[in-house]
């Protein structure tokens, strides 16, 4: 029988979607398309100060890691149970040369080779014969990243410009949504990397339903341009404020890297660059966690100052009463309450999710990219900075009478920008 899905009060024909139903874009374990997907390119999997004299467990990528200092200060990235009979080297000892397992001595390197086996006869070749899993890691500007893939296709650290090279009065600070702290959400990490290139909640959820977390402004409906970029995509958000158009451009670095101008911005002082504040990978723990850290850079317009932390936390985890995130939620409310794998099959998309289907469709390539052995977009073999597009600029421009006829030429400022003409 044909259901119309249009009548009323039609909740018996339309049953709650329950099927996991994207093809793999969503799975992040070993082995399925999306997991090894990520696999190509490095995550940060930890704050470098937070690695002290005792080993970490970790889950990244749905793998159970320890992560640890050795006395040399070196960081190795390694399976939890140890070679010989499994003892979780959590329970390791740092050594100068690695991780000793405290059960009968083992010497696990960095790198995962056997440097000692003390109960051994000395000159037995035993520990040769044998590698514990380990992955490289590399520290970065207070973050220590992680390689999981396939040894032979590792890339070098990718080195982005607006970190690398910090304009005067920048400082950068090993951050979740605030200084100094990671962010776990249960949901899988797609949903919310969606959500950057996803500016419509901004005005929305930030503005009409929850009273103006930002400036009002914030509250302007923009005209929306998505454009593609070398290394993933943009959103363009252009609005009219007064006498200025305000241009707030985002980067979505693939594949689940997201840059975000300041909040502080109203758009009435005309200004040529405003670059990110936030500088975030959201990495999978499983398919139904994931956690986000990356930077913060702090400017003399963000700076974070304890009304400043509190304005970044607000909504973005569950420590509200209930009833209070009901009134005024956040992104965490939005977000995770999609579901812990937000199922595709329950929505309905609409003009306004260019930037959602976008970003699917360069996720599903990049996947089909490794199936088929290449590269996928966003990976870069080079060892050069990386250039990004983030950009805030406020470019002065006479209101046009014509109500359409501003609207258009609105757009063409923002598409100005992202052309790069006010990026010096
Ligand atoms: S279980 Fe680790 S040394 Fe024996
Ligand atoms: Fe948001």
């Amino acid at each position: 029988m044909q259901i119309n899905q249009t009548a009323p009060f039609n909740a018996y024909n339309q049953p709650e979607v329950t099927t996991r139903d994207d093809n793999g874009l969503t799975s992040v374990g070993p082995g399925t398309p999306g997991g090894e997907y990520l696999r190509r390119f490095w995550h940060p999997v930890a704050f470098s100060d937070e690695l002290k004299d005792l080993p970490k467990r970790i889950k990244i990528l749905s793998e159970d890691l320890v992560i640890f200092r050795d006395k040399s200060g070196n960081v190795g990235l390694v399976r939890p149970h140890c070679p010989h009979r499994g003892a979780s080297l959590e329970f390791g000892i740092p050594d100068e040369r690695g991780l000793r397992c405290c059960y009968h001595g083992w010497l696990i390197g960095c790198d995962g080779r056997i440097l000692e086996m003390p109960a051994e006869p000395a000159n037995s070749p035993y520990k040769d014969k044998l590698a514990h899993g380990a992955f490289p890691v590399k520290e970065y500007k207070g973050l220590v990243f992680a390689y999981m893939g396939p040894p032979e296709k590792m890339p070098p650290l990718p080195v982005y410009d607006v970190i690398e090279n910090l304009r005067p009065g920048e400082r950068l600070i090993p951050s979740g949504w605030t200084p100094g702290r990671k962010y776990v959400w249960p949901c899988n990490w797609v949903q919310v990397k969606e959500n950057a290139m996803d500016p419509v909640h901004t005005f929305y959820l930030h503005t009409i339903a929850s009273g103006t977390q930002f400036t009002p402004e914030f509250g302007i409906i923009p005209e929306l341009d998505y454009l593609e970029t070398p290394i993933g995509m943009v959103y363009v958000a252009s609005r009219r404020v007064g006498d200025n158009v305000w241009v707030r451009q985002h980067d979505l670095i693939m594949p689940n890297i997201h840059l975000v101008a300041s909040v502080n911005e109203d758009g009435k002082k005309p200004k040529r660059y405003g670059g990110p504040y936030l500088f975030h990978w959201a990495v999978p723990i499983d398919d139904t966690s994931f956690m986000e850290i990356g930077w913060l850079i702090e400017t003399d317009e963000m700076k974070f100052d304890a009304e400043m932390i509190e304005k970044l936390h607000f909504g973005m985890m569950d420590d509200r009463p209930f009833d209070e995130r009901q009134r005024a939620p956040g992104d965490y409310d939005a977000q995770v309450s999609q579901g812990a794998v937000h199922l595709h099959g329950r929505e309905h998309l609409g003009t306004s999710d260019r930037g959602v289907t976008m970003f699917r469709r360069m996720l599903r390539a990049g996947i089909e990219d490794v199936r088929g052995g290449k590269d996928p977009k966003g990976l870069s073999r080079e060892q050069s900075v990386i250039r990004t597009y983030t950009q805030n600029a406020v470019v002065p421009l006479p209101k046009a009478a014509d109500a359409a006829q501003d609207k258009k030429q609105v757009r063409e400022v923002g598409k100005r920008v992202a052309a790069g003409e006010f990026r010096d």
